[in-house]
């Protein structure tokens, strides 16, 4: 997959040369392209903002460095370009699934008061939020994306099973986790875990899924389609206090 970044501050993405997107890299699966749009500024003090028409607080990003820096990316017409703004639809799991089987996507990072709304106008394909609070850049929010991006191409994690397993996968949060040692300030780790039995431990582990989910993001239990044994389970914990 490759993955064009324009931003103005390309050394924020070095935080890549390290964990499993430096391998990924490495091993080509992943191309990063990250353009600077200042390359591309218009003046020779390398202004790349200005006022805003109408007055009022801030710099704008303004169309033409970001337009110029956009048209240097090869076959640029196949590629999903994204801006990433607080005003643009939240992203979440699905959303990341579907931009990891993607081929060429380009991320814009806005800066200040944002971006020229004419180079979205004309160029976006669409806004994508990360959550409804205000970064003071982009390139976070990129970050963010990118990284949850790579754990859905294939060879990115050591272990392939592992993101099928994760929160969201099947709509619901994870469970909890435990390691060494056994106890820890007194406190054990459930013996079903400790058992050796595959069937239980499987049985307990979504058993403690739909509870965690059901404690604390009811809201996703009604995009999940439960079993008969789910349902009962939650009609129980309704009926008591079980925190
Ligand atoms: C300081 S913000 C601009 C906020 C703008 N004044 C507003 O109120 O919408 C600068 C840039 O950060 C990025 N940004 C801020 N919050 C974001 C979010 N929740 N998701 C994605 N990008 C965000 C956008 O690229 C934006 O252009």
């Amino acid at each position: 997959m490759n993955i064009n970044i324009i931003t103005l501050f390309p050394e924020i993405f070095d935080v890549f040369e390290t964990g499993i997107i430096s391998k990924a890299i490495k091993q080509k699966i992943l191309l990063l392209n990250i353009f600077d749009i200042r390359k591309n500024s218009i003046n020779k003090h390398f202004h790349v903002d200005s006022k805003p028409y109408g007055g009022g607080e801030g710099m704008v990003m303004m169309a033409e460095p970001i337009v110029k820096t956009l048209l240097q990316i090869k076959n640029l017409k196949k590629n999903s370009v994204i801006y990433l703004s607080p005003q643009g639809k939240k992203i979440d799991q699905k959303k990341v699934v579907d931009l990891s089987k993607l081929k060429n996507i380009t991320l814009i990072c806005g800066r200040y008061e944002g971006i020229d709304q004419r180079v979205i106008d004309k160029y976006v394909d669409e806004e994508l939020s990360i959550g409804d609070f205000v970064l003071s850049g982009g390139e976070y929010a990129a970050l963010c994306l990118i990284d949850a991006i790579s754990r859905h191409i294939p060879g990115t994690l050591g272990n392939k099973h592992s993101y099928m397993k994760d929160t969201f996968s099947n709509g619901l949060l994870k469970g909890s986790v435990y390691t060494k040692p056994e106890i820890f300030e007194e406190m054990s780790v459930p013996k079903v875990l400790l058992s050796g039995n595959h069937k239980k431990i499987e049985e307990w582990r979504a058993n403690n899924s739909l509870k965690q989910t059901f404690l604390r993001r009811p809201d996703l239990l009604n995009n999940v389609k439960l079993t008969k044994k789910q349902k009962k389970l939650l009609e129980e914990w309704a009926s008591k206090d079980i925190l």
